[in-house]
């Protein structure tokens, strides 16, 4: 893709906003983990949700940074994808009676939310990497891959939740 001047300036603007949204969502995600780490029965599950609260940390962590210096503030932008489905979330787990229901529910809204930020941070990669900011392509990949192998281990547990949901 050839891009003109103008074009970067905006692509820049769009870059630092999503930025901006990328740490709403991320804060929004460290402030709901914890009540999903409550709700799940399952220890596996609950453990995956301690292991990936700790990356989120981590992943609040980079985005202020990136934003930092390429802004000099740490300013947010509300990302209502992901206040809509934290609300569509707590809507479902309420409605949950049993246990093990309770828990494919957990992790299908916790699948809902990583599969979100895996398109976010591709987007962001691409556009940092569009701008020429290779260290701010390096940041976003690597949160990247965190949410793809969360993702992935969700998808692993969900065999085994599944199988007690549906005895
Ligand atoms: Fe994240
Ligand atoms: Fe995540």
């Amino acid at each position: 893709m050839k891009l003109f001047s103008a074009n970067i300036e905006d692509l820049r603007t769009l870059y630092i906003n999503n930025l901006k949204k990328a740490l709403d969502m991320e804060q929004e995600i460290t402030d709901a983990l914890p009540k999903m780490i409550e709700k799940s029965t399952d220890q596996q599950l609950a453990a995956a949700f301690r292991d990936h609260l700790q990356q989120t940390q981590g992943h609040v962590a980079r985005v202020e940074d990136l934003l930092r210096r390429s802004t000099g503030d740490i300013d947010t932008i509300t990302c209502k994808a992901i206040g809509g489905l934290i609300t569509e979330a707590e809507d479902s787990i309420k409605d949950a009676k049993h246990t093990a229901i309770r828990d494919i529910t957990l992790i299908a809204a916790a699948q809902q939310v990583e599969h979100h930020e895996i398109a976010v941070y591709g987007t962001l990669r691409n556009w940092a990497t569009l701008l020429g900011l290779s260290n701010d392509a390096q940041a976003l990949e690597s949160i990247l891959n965190e949410e793809k192998a969360a993702d992935k281990l969700l998808s692993s547990i969900s065999d085994g939740v599944n199988m007690q949901a549906a005895a």
